[in-house]
């Protein structure tokens, strides 16, 4: 029987008695935080027990994807070496919610592994509580009747509570169980030794396969048990031990749900898997471990929980870690495997957890970085461990120091790799070496070059940005204060960065950099110095010798390479529209638009630019994979034809960015979209000239060509809204333009009659001197323009005449003054500095010529007195 038959019998079987099938709850925990992950069928329904949610279906079976690797149950460092522990199992289960109690559930389960799946009753033990004094609880006698309808009284064992009261943690819900064992040893064996004597031994033939919880009580904080109001069902049975027995193997990796992938293994790196066991067995463990963890990381992955630095994430991370470290080792294999098995998980598991083969690509893309990123680390840092000189049995510190600062191997893995040697790590040592090293760098270890400090010799930055976002650990190699328009700047360079120097057009990265004691560090922004890779930083660190993890801010560069991609794009959609001649010019790449700069001789019109904007998002609709090429020869580009810049210096070796061979093929050192859907929509914001024969198009892309469209929309709606929601906004638009034009040359005429107006009643206030003509005066509705024309004209016509004429209409104040040339040389008259000497009384400021000058302000109320003063000032002048 296949192991998918197997299921399906598990659950067709609880089917026909009334059960409902549930999905399996995911493996990340995210609800409960006395549990990390899902580590039993149980926890999805622990409100059930505890009787805080209300019961729907009071029968369910179903198939939990479980992980023990942490808190209570926790598996990890046996898996591998033995043929039955696992850190992602399934476990089979039948639920009872206030329903059915002891007696069915054990005639079921006898039922089921004797008839269903014909496993021999000889070979069958069941196990029961004995009680506990401490607890309060006698020895499950009903449970023991129940089995001695099956078994005889030698094959029905007492447990401890260890054994055989169930608790899912700390705390909550918890029962007896009885728990099913069975024997798979050859009859010979069986002969020799009683398997009664072997179950709950830890023999690896002689094991639990289902476990029946008769959930009862609530364990509470205070360690005292509460009885729960009703009584319920809770069964565990290890689907991988199942198959094992059912299908006579004499391990959970012989049956089918392992095969496929020890096989796959074995093509793959063309290592022999001989099926042995104990802690000698190093290959095959490694086999194993892959299997296995395989699964972990890629359902958890599934379920949400990305690999990390702490909690969940950090666990996760652990487990690859172990299985890279394995196949590393022991299968000498270089490059990322587990990301190489997940097509083969996705599609074995399809039927039952659907999740992995919907997110496969996305599953495999998040193990191959960090099955990248730790195979760096493993790497150095295991050539280095083989070529210690070890005396006596024991790492030193020093060198253990030594793996750890250069290699960033961390102490618990050259801890465990010293185990496999029969080795032991001088821990304390290693602690002194750490702290004299930071005492030492304290000090005065930092050299100088220029106004570097250097911390590790280091000529460039090696730049890993093209395949990760983030990095540990990573080392300071140097830092520098720098002054820069009187504001201090600080500077670190790290031996390897995925920070993306500004470049090409495109914006520097920022993120942030947090030592392992934890300083953190913003990266403002990262700049390029020749070979060196620059971040521009908040602060210095207290401590450069210690490693950090370096990691951006996802978000704003995946903005950016959506507007980089896009800046490509558009590149080639011009040059299709508008013609060979399309040089770019210049650019400018950031995670808000893109700014494309290009040459072309006239102004491109608005069909031109419709047709590039449906070009780029076809092609963003196309989802073209990028086809990133490192390391080509420039030559060899030039023969593809790849679009080079003028003016730009090329190395030996570039990089090629392409976006469909005929479409768009670039040299480039920038970031770009995996897929061009990535871009999801591109808007031309606008279109304009720079220069002579230089044009330049603006652009969004992604949320922020959204963005954009919502704000015009809104825009357009608030003008509707304004116009009651005509049919033809722009008709509406256009008359209303017109209407104004019309208005404002009717205006002008009734202004000009006005004007005509109060010049007749100011010529009446005209005063006769002695060779001389005088008005000063002020009105109301005269605007400048008017007031000036009136000025002069009076000024004219009385010739020679001093002219001083305010105007107070509406919020502003006006006052101008004129005065025949021959009086100014005569009096010494001055109507610029005049006009200075009133210009407060108006709130407002003025100047001009001597025969000539204006003022404004903003008080109209201040013109009478500032006429009044004008007049005394010039009369007073005169008489001097
Ligand atoms: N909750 C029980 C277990 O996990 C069935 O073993």
């Amino acid at each position: 029987m296949q192991s998918g038959e197997i299921r399906q019998r598990f659950f067709d079987f609880f089917k026909e008695k009334g059960h409902k099938y549930v999905p399996s709850a995911p493996i990340v925990n995210n609800s409960d935080p006395s549990l990390m992950f899902t580590n039993a069928g149980m926890n999805q329904f622990k409100d059930y027990f505890l009787g805080t949610k209300e019961i729907v279906d009071s029968r369910v079976v179903d198939t939990q994807k479980c992980l023990r690797v942490s808190g209570k149950h926790n598996d990890l460092e046996e898996v591998g070496i033995d043929s039955y522990h696992h850190t992602m199992f399934e476990m089979l289960g039948n639920w009872s919610f206030g329903d059915y109690f002891k007696k069915e559930v054990i005639d079921w389960s006898w039922e089921l592994l004797t008839k269903v799946y014909g496993l021999a009753s000889d070979r069958l033990y069941a196990t029961i509580f004995e009680g506990d004094t401490k607890d309060g609880l006698e020895r499950d006698e009903e449970a023991y009747d129940l089995w001695r309808n099956y078994l005889p009284e030698d094959r029905i064992l007492d447990g401890s509570k260890e054994d055989n009261f169930w608790e899912m943690g700390e705390t909550g819900p918890c029962g007896p169980c009885s728990e099913i064992h069975i024997d798979l040893r050859t009859d010979e064996e069986r002969r020799k030794t009683d398997g009664a004597s072997l179950v709950n031994k830890d023999h690896p033939m002689v094991i639990e396969i289902w476990n029946l919880v008769f959930i009862q009580f609530n364990r509470m904080a205070s360690g005292d048990l509460q009885t729960l109001p009703e009584k319920h069902i809770d069964t565990g049975m290890g689907f991988e031990r199942l198959c094992m027995a059912i299908q006579g193997k004499k391990s959970n990796y012989e049956s089918d749900i392992f095969t496929p992938f020890i096989e796959e293994i074995q093509s793959i790196t063309g290592v022999k898997y001989h099926n042995k066991y104990g802690p000698n067995e190093k290959v095959d463990t490694a086999f194993r471990v892959v299997a296995d963890h395989l699964r972990a990381v890629a359902f958890t992955i599934a379920d949400g929980q990305i690999p990390g630095n702490s909690g969940a994430g950090y666990v996760i991370r652990r487990i690859l870690r172990r299985a890279v470290r394995y196949y590393y080792t022991f299968l000498d294999w270089k490059q990322p495997l587990l990301t190489k098995l997940i097509g083969l998980l996705a599609d074995r598991f399809e039927v039952v957890f659907p999740e992995l083969k919907a997110q496969e690509d996305f599953v495999a893309r998040v193990v191959k970085e960090e099955e990248k990123s730790f195979l760096r680390t493993l790497e150095d840092g295991i050539q280095r461990f083989n070529m210690l000189e070890v005396k006596g049995e024991i790492v030193s510190g020093q060198d253990a120091f030594l793996l750890y600062d250069t290699y960033g191997f961390p102490i618990d893995l050259t801890a465990l790799m010293a185990k496999e040697q029969g080795l032991d790590v001088d821990f304390a040592g290693f602690e002194k070496s750490l702290k004299e090293q930071k005492d030492r760098s304290r000090k005065d270890a930092v050299q100088k070059v220029g106004d570097w400090n250097i911390y590790k010799e280091d000529k460039s930055t090696e730049f890993i940005g093209y395949d990760h976002t983030e990095a540990y650990p990573v080392y300071i190699t140097r830092t520098r204060e720098v002054t820069k328009k009187n504001k201090k700047v600080n500077q670190i360079v790290l031996n390897r960065t995925p920070f993306y120097a500004e470049g090409g057009g495109q914006i520097g990265d920022t993120g942030i950099l947090v030592s392992q004691s934890g300083q953190r560090i913003k990266v403002l922004d990262t700049v390029r110095e020749n070979e060196l890779i620059v971040h521009i930083v908040d602060q210095l660190p207290e401590d450069p010798v210690e490693p950090f993890h370096a990691e951006i801010n996802v978000a704003r560069r995946r903005a950016t390479e959506n507007n980089h991609s896009a800046t490509h794009l558009l590149h080639a959609a011009l040059r299709n529209v508008l013609g060979d001649h399309v040089q770019q010019k210049g650019s400018l790449v950031s995670d808000k638009y893109l700014r494309f700069d290009f040459s072309h001789y006239e102004k491109v019109t608005r069909e031109q630019l419709d047709t590039i904007e449906k070009i780029v998002n076809a092609k963003i609709g196309e989802d073209i994979i990028l086809d990133e090429r490192r390391e080509v020869p420039i030559e060899q580009a030039k023969e593809e034809g790849a679009t080079m810049l003028f003016g730009e210096k090329y190395g030996e070796k570039v990089r090629m960015i392409i976006f469909d061979e005929k479409y768009s093929k670039e040299l480039c050192g920038g970031c770009h979209v995996s897929t061009t859907s990535k871009i999801r929509l591109f808007r031309i914001t606008s279109e304009s000239s720079v220069a002579s024969g230089i044009r330049r198009i603006e652009a969004v892309t992604g949320y922020s060509a959204l963005d954009y469209l919502d704000r015009e929309v809104e825009e357009l709606s608030s003008i509707r809204s304004l116009f009651k929601n005509p049919v033809n906004v722009a008709g509406q638009v256009e008359n209303l333009l017109q209407e104004n034009k019309e208005l404002i040359k009717e205006l002008e005429i009734v202004k000009l009659a006005k004007s005509q107006d109060l010049k007749k009643t100011l010529l009446q206030k005209v005063v006769d001197k002695k060779g001389y003509s005088v008005l000063s005066a002020y009105t109301d509705g005269l605007d400048s323009k008017n007031l000036k024309n009136i000025v002069f004209e009076i000024a004219d016509q009385y010739s020679p005449a001093i002219v001083v004429i305010g105007d107070q209409s509406g919020e502003s104040a006006n006052i101008m003054i004129h005065i025949d040339k021959s009086l100014v040389e005569r009096y010494d008259l001055n109507a610029g500095k005049l006009i200075r000497e009133v210009s407060s009384l108006i709130k407002g400021g003025g100047g001009g010529q001597p025969f000539f000058a204006s003022a404004g302000g903003k008080n109209p109320d201040g013109i009478p007195g500032a006429i009044a003063k004008l007049s005394d000032l010039i009369e007073a002048q005169i008489e001097a």
